[in-house]
């Protein structure tokens, strides 16, 4: 758990740790690129271990240097993921395109429910399959194999999904022919995804846009790679700040990935100086609460960054209303945020706060990982010492985070 001794300003630069979503299909997709890859700018997180624990099952030498990621896939001696690999980390489904594309052939389970609701994986077996793959789903296994070669198909996602859109992106890279996705995800790691994939020579254009185009190429080469920063933190530490009435200062961020998230903070009253890479935020005495959130595929408000504004909004001077559209059951962190003195009523896929002139602290559990990361927000504005069980969710995601935030002057122990 943190113990975190409420009510301290923060001052100071923050550098933001490199992107865990962007990570994960970059690990994965590195299946295809035979030989040694170097991802530089890696965080240290459990879902990045729990994928380079699958790599190195299924032969691949990975190695850790710092920030940076060594990944040699140039032998690999097995095709399947077990079980206990595929549920340690929720994302794992991102291996299935690149494992086929590699070997023609891969045995996984199910990723399983989530503690945000089912998570299906319709859209992507539903790609996979018009790409030539027969997959065969047995007890809660898969077992997918391709009877001629992995070929390009005209793909029509009906939700925009990060998850089905790397998987495609990846598959399709080596895939004999052109591969078209349309409502494609958006999101900047998707780019990112994409730029690595370039790096390595496959051809895709598009990525960012509703349609990606992908030519499939023969074979992919190994290459140098550096993850983008990850906007969530950012938008997480820009909570913190906005909670505590402080200004700080943000190192390697790519403002641009905020644009929706800085218009809600400048609703709350809260000011910005932007320049290049570097970004300043200034905070009100007391926040304004923003009117209405929805959370949107990018370039809407992200999912990821609700739980820690409703932390803000919770403390804001008046009311905000939350519709969460994208998971079914993403409030978990709300039953937290009332010990803490929050005033938050959910009805189905809404959430209406009352903001309150001040939290006060308490002993919280948290029970997925962005919401702990609003009961550690709240806890840094919340009168006294409050207690947050439920770490391990955290560090699926936030690097040191206690140490990132006692560097800019907040009293956070683990324990
Ligand atoms: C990714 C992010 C996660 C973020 C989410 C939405 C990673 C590792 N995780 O998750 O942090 O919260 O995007 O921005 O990048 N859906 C289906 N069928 C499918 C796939 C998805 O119905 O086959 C639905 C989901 O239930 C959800 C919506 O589509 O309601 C969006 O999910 P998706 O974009 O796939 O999220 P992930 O890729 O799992």
């Amino acid at each position: 758990m943190y113990v975190v001794e409420g009510g301290r300003t923060l001052s100071g630069e923050v550098r933001v740790q490199g992107s865990k979503n962007s990570t994960l299909p970059i690990l994965a997709a590195s299946l295809l690129c035979r030989g040694e890859s170097v991802l530089y700018n890696c965080p240290r997180l459990s879902d990045v271990e729990a994928s380079l624990t699958i790599l190195r099952y299924i032969g691949c030498n990975a190695r850790r240097e710092g920030d940076t990621v060594i990944v040699d896939t140039g032998s690999v001696t097995r095709y399947d993921i077990p079980a206990a690999l595929m549920h340690r980390m929720r994302s794992s489904i991102i291996f299935l395109g690149a494992m086929i594309a590699r070997f023609d052939r891969v045995r996984m389970s199910f990723p399983g429910g989530c503690e945000l609701g089912p998570r299906p994986i319709d859209l992507h077996l539903n790609a996979l399959r018009e790409m030539g793959v027969e997959i065969c789903e047995d007890h809660g296994e898969l077992d997918c194999s391709i009877r001629d070669r992995l070929h390009g198909a005209k793909i029509a996602l009906t939700i925009p999904s990060v998850g089905a859109t790397e998987n495609i992106m990846i598959a399709a890279a080596t895939a004999k022919g052109t591969t078209i996705i349309s409502n494609a995800a958006r999101e900047p790691e998707i780019t990112d995804l994409a730029d690595y994939l370039i790096a390595c020579g496959a051809h895709i254009a598009g990525a960012g846009e509703s349609t990606i185009i992908i030519d499939g190429v023969e074979r992919l080469h190994p290459a140098a790679h550096a993850i983008i920063p990850d906007r969530i933190v950012a938008a997480t530490l820009m909570s913190a700040a906005a909670v505590t009435g402080s200004d700080i200062r943000f190192k390697s961020i790519i403002p641009s990935h905020l644009e929706s998230v800085i218009p809600v903070f400048r609703e709350c009253g809260c000011e910005f100086d932007i320049s290049g890479d570097g970004m300043s935020i200034h905070t009100p005495y007391r926040l304004k609460s923003p009117k209405l959130i929805r959370t949107m595929p990018y370039p809407g408000f992200p999912t990821d960054a609700q739980a820690p504004m409703m932390s803000v909004a919770s403390v804001g001077d008046g009311m905000t209303v939350f519709v969460e559209n994208m998971f079914e059951s993403r409030y978990s962190h709300v039953s937290e945020l009332c010990r803490l003195g929050a005033d938050i009523r959910v009805e189905g896929r809404v959430a209406v706060v009352d903001g309150v002139k001040r939290l006060l602290s308490a002993h919280v559990h948290a029970r997925d990982l962005r919401g702990a990361a609003a009961l550690v927000v709240a806890a840094l504005c919340a009168r006294g010492k409050s207690e947050v069980e439920g770490i391990e969710y955290l560090e699926r995601g936030y690097e040191d985070f206690e140490l990132v935030l006692s560097s800019l002057g907040a009293e956070v122990k683990k324990v």
